[in-house]
């Protein structure tokens, strides 16, 4: 087409008086959902600004400093900057006036706008530094839990000072009062697979985040005060298609529980000899289920691709903690789990193993054995 380019017509002034009006009321409305998001109910379950752990408190009070600092620095900033703009505005409207003076280069200003700044950064290093040493090293008594990032899905590992080995899946129970040094590390396919991705492990109200990287173990300590709380946690780096689908919590108890908790997870499964659960616990080798999910008790199933079962009807939710686990229920959602495990979680591990309605209830009923 060879058609004239439409020329701009009509009043220019008002087009520009609409488009200022415009964008005065985009940053009006921006500006009061920022401020009205601050009104957001007081108990949110994942809040950074809200810790209820020594560990997570002593690095909110570091915030809290930095914050106040910075608060006072914007404030002194844009007082000087109105102040500056209001004296020296163009208060008339004479063309013949001349430009300001130039200036260029000022010593005292200089070394004063360098020496000021770096006296605030100095001051912020102290307890910075303080507390990244502080909280390098844990203490002696420390619970020791090895954590693996998979996709999507975190592995918690405990090896008790019995050497009693428990592995669960996105459920980490701790006891309150003690330190947990989780030793992080990402792998693949399984515990041998050194092919991961990066994730990034927390619970905003225990701690703050820590980067798990394939072929690198890094530390985080985390601590709990009040027992029976579920503190929800999630991964907090891009790392696939079901990256949003990657939860935990953290299940405080009191020493005497978790020891007792330790207890039981350690015993193995006996596995069902008649009925529905027998059939289920057949497929689970015949389907090929025992070539990725461990569970203790039942011959071969060793692998740690997926999840260790080994208690999985006591575990809440499901499915990189996003399902709510019914297994003792009507068992929906590990039904449709199990039925198309790609559609509930996109990018999952887990595949279709095109299983038919009596095979699904079958394994159900043998999952529901592992309690
Ligand atoms: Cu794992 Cu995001």
């Amino acid at each position: 087409m060879t058609g004239r380019r439409p020329r701009a017509t009509g009043n220019v002034g008002r087009g520009w008086r609409h488009n200022g009006w415009t964008l005065v009321k985009v940053v009006a409305l921006g500006g009061a959902m920022l401020v009205l998001a601050g009104c957001a109910g007081n108990d949110l379950p994942q809040d950074t600004l809200a810790p209820e752990g020594p560990i997570a408190r002593k690095q909110d009070g570091l915030w809290d400093l930095v914050f106040w600092v910075a608060t006072a620095v914007f404030v002194v900033v844009e007082v000087m900057l109105l102040a500056v703009l209001l004296k020296f505005r163009v208060k008339d409207d004479d063309p013949t006036r001349e430009p300001p003076k130039q200036t260029h280069g000022n010593t005292k200003l200089e070394v004063l706008w360098t020496i000021i700044p770096a006296f605030i950064l100095a001051v912020i290093a102290v307890p910075t530094v303080s507390l990244i040493f502080d909280l390098a090293n844990a203490e002696e008594d420390a619970l020791q839990v090895r954590v693996i990032g998979k996709q999507y899905w975190w592995e918690f590992e405990y090896l008790g000072e019995e050497g009693k080995k428990v592995v669960t899946a996105n459920e980490l129970a701790i006891p309150v009062g003690r330190q947990v040094e989780l030793t992080m590390e990402s792998t693949g396919q399984s515990d041998s697979d050194p092919l991961g991705v990066i994730h990034s492990f927390w619970v905003p109200k225990l701690a703050g985040k820590q980067d798990v990287v394939p072929g690198h173990k890094r530390t985080l300590l985390i601590e709990a005060e009040k027992p029976g709380v579920s503190y929800s946690g999630q991964c907090a780096e891009f790392c696939g298609l079901s990256h949003a689908n990657m939860r935990l919590a953290v299940l405080a108890m009191t020493p005497a529980d978790f020891e007792a908790y330790i207890e039981e997870q350690s015993q193995p499964q006996t596995t069902p000899t008649s009925g529905d659960a027998a059939k289920g616990a057949e497929l689970f080798t015949q389907r090929q289920c025992i070539g990725c999910h461990a569970i203790n008790g039942y011959e071969g199933a060793g692998a740690r691709v997926g999840p260790n079962l080994t208690y999985f009807a006591q575990r809440k939710q499901f499915a990189g903690y996003m399902l709510e686990n019914d297994i003792n229920e009507g068992a929906e959602n590990v039904s449709a789990w199990l039925a198309d495990p790609q559609k509930v979680k996109p990018g999952s591990q887990m595949p279709n193993l095109g299983l038919s309605q009596d095979d699904i209830s079958n394994l159900v009923a043998y999952l529901r054995t592992l309690k």
